[in-house]
């Protein structure tokens, strides 16, 4: 039950990250800001999310006057569906780099096994009706080489994958093993063999949407009518929250925290914030995590499959779960 993953080469990870996506340039200043107070070190960024600047500024903000406090932060973003194509990597990277304003990034991940079409200047564009042209070209193995060249520089220390099934991780593990795959894992859908055999191969599991991420479920909700159960209201998380006396979303990450993953969790409510990396003073029952490892729901608790994605279904890599 350790704080950190070690990394190749030594390099620490903590194993509670602070999630970015869903927060506006202003929400998200001054929530980085309460991380960082709150002791998280590793934050999950991505362009796609639209607000590296803003995490540029509040991480400058944080270093301030003295560069050495950069090597305590875990940085990861990711490179974005419009930039998977191997030409298309180091321009990518660079433009994370300088949005946020970092010399070198801790963690690089490809976001998706699939790819938008590229529109010059906008790695993440959008038809006029906010729909995503689904790019059918995508090559996972060379744009995972491209990504891996991108070491040479020494401007990313690490690199790995996000969103890919088991097959993909084979697949891009017979070429180099990441040092990372992010995924969706929560209590409906803990993965179970994604995440065994990511471990099997010594690959370290972040879990995204940890608390079921209601953001991202009432999105799709509008656009799909389905309904996704709020993780945080289930009567066998309430009952193991009041009895350690912690919240609902803590029993979540302990859950996540136990079974050897990590988590993003996010939130922009300093109080939130807090509580969501306050875990390392109490710890879930064999009983409990039995119970609460009864309670997935395998496919059918994923709330993110991408299928809402016009065309999609066309792709190569489609469809991305198992
Ligand atoms: P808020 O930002 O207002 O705190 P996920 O990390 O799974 O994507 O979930 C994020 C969602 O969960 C956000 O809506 C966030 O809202 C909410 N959230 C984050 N932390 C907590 C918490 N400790 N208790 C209740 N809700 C939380």
């Amino acid at each position: 039950n350790e704080e950190y993953f070690v990394l190749e080469g030594g390099d620490r990870m903590p194993r509670i990250g602070f999630g970015t996506w869903q927060a506006t340039d202003e929400e998200l200043e001054k929530a980085v800001e309460s991380a960082l107070e709150a002791g998280y070190r590793h934050i999950d960024a991505a362009p796609v999310y639209e607000n590296e600047k803003a995490l540029g500024r509040a991480l400058k903000k944080w270093i301030g006057a003295n560069p050495s406090r950069r090597k305590e932060l875990f940085i990861v973003t990711k490179l974005p569906p419009g930039g998977n194509r191997p030409d298309l990597v180091q321009e990518c990277f660079d433009a994370s780099l300088r949005d946020l304003g970092l010399e070198y990034i801790d963690m690089y991940l490809i976001h998706t096994p699939f790819a938008f079409e590229h529109v010059p200047g906008d790695f993440h564009p959008k038809n006029p009706d906010g729909s995503m042209r689904v790019d059918h070209t995508t090559d996972l193995i060379a744009v995972w080489k491209a990504v891996l060249k991108l070491k040479e520089s020494g401007k990313v220390r690490h690199v790995g994958v996000s969103n890919l099934n088991e097959e993909q991780l084979k697949r891009i593990t017979s070429v180099a093993k990441p040092a990372c795959l992010q995924v969706e894992v929560h209590l409906l859908c803990q993965q179970k063999e994604l995440v065994a055999t990511a471990t099997k191969l010594g690959i370290p599991v972040v879990a995204y949407s940890p608390l079921g991420s209601k953001g991202l479920a009432d999105a799709l909700s509008a656009k799909t009518g389905r309904e996704y159960p709020d993780l945080l209201q289930l009567p066998a998380v309430l009952r193991i929250a009041e009895r350690h006396a912690r919240t609902p979303a803590q029993v979540l990450l302990r859950h996540a925290l136990q079974r050897g993953i990590a988590a993003i969790p996010k939130s922009t409510n300093p109080q939130r914030i807090k509580q969501n990396i306050s875990l390392w003073d109490f710890a879930l029952t064999e009983e409990e995590m039995a119970e609460l490892s009864a309670m997935d729901r395998g496919e059918d608790g994923r709330i993110c499959d991408f299928s809402f994605f016009i065309g999609i279904d066309k792709h190569p890599e489609f469809p991305f779960k198992k």
